[in-house]
């Protein structure tokens, strides 16, 4: 085979139009597989020559000429053309170039659409760690602003309302929840994206003899995918991938939109620092919570990748078809996009400032008790319509007055309900409305600190989980 002709020449009279090799190239983007397609190729060697198809000494060249190249594509000074399509032509060209016709014996058994599934599914393995590695920093991050200001009392909000008081750590400690569940999804996906396809050849399997349970043990896969047909026409794990990906920017989003009212001057609960916030450019004033924006914008652009990827493999016929070959820059972007987000939704926190004492006057004006002064009556064995709605009457009638309920006198609240008595006073106090929500999960403080434990010791866990997780070759 001459230097830049095509894998396929044999086949063809005519060159390859230039326009088309521009348009069907795809090495701008899956050059970003190329260290899993050497890693790749240097086990589908190795279980080449387990098979005798390949001799020792061709194995040690080709081993040796794939770290090279890896050094060369790592170092920046490979050199990429159109002529050779993408990311596993070049490779497999340039280490002609340099050890010769072994080079050639490397796609014995094997075909593109196997060796492309292969890399994806060795990408994504990877970058599902980092991911759920940037998760555990986005809950410290929680954690550590909840437990610096433990005791805030800020409005929980309906309908953007206020609505009933919660501790901060408690509001913080949701979107701990949010996450720990994306961090479950990425590790549950971990178990279907670990299978190797390589070996499924271009659809139907391979005449050679490799043991692909061989391959399988070196790249540190949990089994290998039974159908060769499925092997190389799925994708569902980009697809997962992205899906998950999705929540988990939802979840930041929506973070961040509360970081945005939180900081503006209407609420200004939280202060941001300087060094995460941005500037105008014509109003010597503003400070902006940029980074905020830019997640929640982002968002967008994730749920995007999800659609293009969906949309992609809708009605697809089996097998391989070149569509496929969009896959990567939105499941690229995607993974990217979520992992900034993630590592700079956590440094966002870590310069957060909370403005304990703005909360609490949001949170002891607007009848946040009012719920309070129903659960009182009913309480003491009203029907809780009937409390809610004598309550309502004096909420109605301490807001003509410009007063909170705690301002109106007995005389003033019995007129409500004669079983309203001076105890009430305290039960209304923004500290023993919030201490007496005891009900699992609910916002008292006792319930808060413990959950905040709770919360600290399952990222401790998390982390040491994935400090164990390797992908390691496994017992050969
Ligand atoms: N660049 C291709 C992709 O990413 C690799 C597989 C090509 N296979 C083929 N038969 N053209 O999808």
């Amino acid at each position: 085979m001459k230097e830049q002709e095509k894998p396929w020449q044999g086949r063809f009279d005519e060159a390859t139009d230039k326009l088309v090799e521009e348009f069907t190239s795809s090495h701008a983007t899956d050059r970003h597989l190329a260290r899993h397609d050497i890693l790749g190729s240097k086990a589908h060697a190795k279980t080449l020559a387990r098979a005798a198809i390949i001799s020792e000494a061709e194995l040690a060249a080709i081993l040796k000429g794939l770290d090279e190249v890896g050094k060369e594509i790592a170092a920046g000074a490979f050199k990429w053309s159109d002529a050779l399509e993408d990311v596993h032509m070049h490779i497999e060209s340039r280490l002609f170039e340099i050890i010769g016709d072994p080079a050639h014996k490397l796609h014995t058994a094997r075909s593109r659409n196997d060796q492309v599934a292969l890399d994806l599914r060795l990408y994504l393995r990877e970058r599902i760690v980092l991911v759920q590695r940037l998760i555990c920093d986005m809950q410290d991050a929680l954690c550590a602003l909840a437990t610096k200001n433990i005791s805030a009392i800020l409005p929980g909000y309906t309908h953007l309302q206020r609505a009933q008081p919660v501790l901060l750590a408690h509001h913080l400690l949701a979107y701990f929840e949010m996450l720990s569940r994306d961090g479950e999804r990425f590790d549950q996906m971990l178990s279907r994206v670990n299978i190797l396809p390589l070996g499924a050849a271009a659809l139907a399997g391979t005449t050679f003899p490799i043991d692909r349970q061989y391959t399988a043990n070196l790249l540190g896969f949990d089994g290998v995918a039974v159908n060769s047909m499925d092997a190389v026409s799925d994708r569902d794990s980009a697809i997962e991938f992205c899906a998950a990906a999705s929540l988990c920017m939802a979840h930041l989003s929506r973070l961040c939109e509360e970081i945005i009212l939180w900081s503006s001057a209407e609420f200004g609960f939280v202060t941001l620092s300087d060094s995460v916030s941005t500037g105008s450019s014509i109003m010597p004033q503003k400070k902006n919570p940029d980074v905020a924006e830019l997640v929640r914008g982002k968002t967008g652009r994730v749920y995007g990748s999800l659609m293009a990827l969906l949309t992609l493999m809708k009605s697809l016929p089996l097998t391989y078809n070149r569509d496929m070959q969009e896959d990567k820059p939105p499941l690229f972007d995607a993974a990217d996009t979520l992992c900034a987000c993630l590592a700079v939704t956590a440094r966002m926190i870590d310069n957060t400032k909370v403005n304990a004492e703005k909360m609490r006057r949001a949170a002891s004006q607007g009848f946040l008790n009012a719920t309070d002064l129903a659960d009182y009556l009913a309480a003491k064995g009203l029907p809780f319509r009937r409390a809610h709605h004598a309550a309502g009457k004096a909420v109605a009638f301490a807001l003509a007055q410009g007063k909170e309920l705690e301002q109106l006198s007995l005389e003033e609240l019995t007129r409500f309900d004669k079983n309203i008595q001076k105890d009430i006073y305290d039960f209304l106090t923004l500290e023993s409305v919030v201490s007496r929500r005891k009900s699992i999960g609910g916002t008292a403080p006792q319930l808060v600190k413990k959950a905040l434990a709770q919360a600290k010791r399952q990222i401790a866990k998390e982390r040491r989980l994935l400090e164990k997780l390797s992908f390691e070759a496994k017992g050969q």
